[in-house]
């Protein structure tokens, strides 16, 4: 981290550590046809953390009501699919807990369809599944929700195309500068060769870091079945932004 108290009391800037190149999705990749459209034509300009990299914004405890993390129990009814855990935790580039930060999730419903006017995927929306939640990390940077298992669903991008089924994630940190939107796979996926959104960061390595891990610890008998996913903010070992 990245902000130092000095003997005079002032301030010094430390630069968080940057993203491994091919950690990172690239910016024009063709398979995936949105990025033909939005890529930068010219090459990046790489500016210097300031201050004002690392003060907010800070979302508090009071945006996060209890039972938020809990998508299973938003209506009167129990929502349709396989009900799941997530667990993890989230960390800094050098693998402390970053705590009391918040951590945003959005999904399709077990069919893969999205509660918004822009979904026409003609599978049954879930009157009991609204598919976004919200927690806070505790002291140890440990989170959960409660959930189910996102369906596959078909986009335009080419010929027959589906996703894997994926959680998006977006999370503040501590400083503007760890700032992290992703999504969060299962493992075993078969639509993963075929994705051009996972597929378009170039490192292997950086793409597994981005699958959850089945976890018999976290499952609960007759309930749930658990799934690990920690969460690392910037730095080598970083958490792979979304394309
Ligand atoms: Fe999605």
């Amino acid at each position: 981290m990245e902000k130092q108290e000095t003997r005079d009391g002032t301030s010094k800037v430390r630069a968080y550590r940057r993203h491994a190149p091919e950690s990172q999705p690239s910016s024009l990749y063709e398979p995936y046809r949105a990025t033909l459209r939005r890529a930068p034509l010219k090459p990046l300009v790489v500016l210097p953390h300031t201050l004002s990299e690392i003060t907010g914004p800070v979302f508090g405890r009071e945006t996060v009501s209890e039972g938020d993390h809990d998508l299973t129990r938003q209506h009167t009814g129990e929502p349709l699919g396989e009900r799941i855990i997530v667990s993890g935790r989230l960390l800094d580039d050098h693998g402390r807990p970053v705590p009391h930060t918040l951590i945003e999730i959005w999904q399709a419903n077990a069919g893969g369809r999205y509660r918004h006017d822009r979904d026409n995927h003609p599978a049954p929306l879930d009157p009991n599944f609204s598919g976004a939640g919200r927690t806070l990390t505790d002291k140890n940077g440990a989170y959960q929700f409660v959930t189910i298992k996102p369906g596959a669903y078909p986009w335009q991008n080419h010929e027959n195309s589906w996703r894997p089924a994926h959680i998006h994630f977006s999370i503040f940190g501590p400083a503007f500068a760890t700032r992290l939107v992703t999504q969060m796979y299962f493992p075993g996926d078969p639509l993963f060769a075929f994705d051009p959104i996972f597929q378009s960061i170039p490192d292997e390595k950086a793409r597994q870091r981005l699958i959850a891990r089945f976890d018999l610890q976290t499952t609960k008998p007759e309930w749930a079945l658990g799934y690990q996913f920690d969460i690392v903010l910037r730095g080598r070992e970083a958490t792979p932004f979304e394309a």
